[in-house]
């Protein structure tokens, strides 16, 4: 299973992955400062000979694809919708014919901002720490892989946390 971990930052989800399925080798992308992190933890899940390190922009990084799986967590709330679905385009070239792009963010539902604080709240960081960053919409993670050609998105919230998770192919979910 060859998986890319895109804006990996502690590298943890790769990781993790490594340790579970013994298979797996996995990029694990971001910043090079930031993965030295990533690099400790791989060590530390004794995973690091099947996790390469690759620093670079998320945009210009070449993609040794084609990839089973490739894990875009909590990154595409860095950019402007356009912007994040430019990177879900780029992204969907790198996958095998049956690969699937994992995507988690926080969105925000049809509650209030006292029912969803640690959601609006993210939004707010994003207005100040970011260039053109904000909380993409479920609707807008769902339009993403879908004018990148891909099908059968489905989205799943996880209980008692303010995060979805959306999986996308190019036939249908499994
Ligand atoms: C919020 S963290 C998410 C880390 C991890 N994927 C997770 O789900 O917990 C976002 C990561 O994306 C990285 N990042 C942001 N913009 C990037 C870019 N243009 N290219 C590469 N990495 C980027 C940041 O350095 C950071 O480590």
């Amino acid at each position: 299973m060859k998986v890319l971990d895109v804006g990996c930052g502690h590298g943890l989800t790769g990781c993790i992955l490594a340790e579970r399925h013994p298979a797996a080798r996995v990029d694990a992308q971001d910043w090079s400062s930031v993965l030295a992190v990533a690099e400790a933890n791989a060590e530390r899940l004794g995973v690091r000979d099947r996790v390469r390190l690759l620093p670079c922009d998320a945009f210009d990084v070449p993609l040794d694809g084609p990839y089973d799986l490739i894990v875009v967590g909590n990154l595409l709330f860095h950019f402007a919708p356009d912007r994040a679905a430019e990177l879900v385009r780029r992204l969907a070239g790198a996958l095998k014919p049956d690969g699937r792009p994992v995507t988690v963010g926080f969105t925000t539902g049809d509650q209030s901002p006292a029912q969803e604080p640690h959601a609006h709240l993210l939004g707010l960081l994003l207005l100040s720490w970011t260039a053109g960053g904000e909380l993409h919409s479920t609707e807008a993670y769902g339009a993403m892989p879908a004018a990148a050609g891909l099908t059968g998105t489905e989205l799943t919230a996880r209980p008692g946390l303010p995060l979805r998770v959306q999986v996308a192919g190019r036939s249908g979910p499994s």
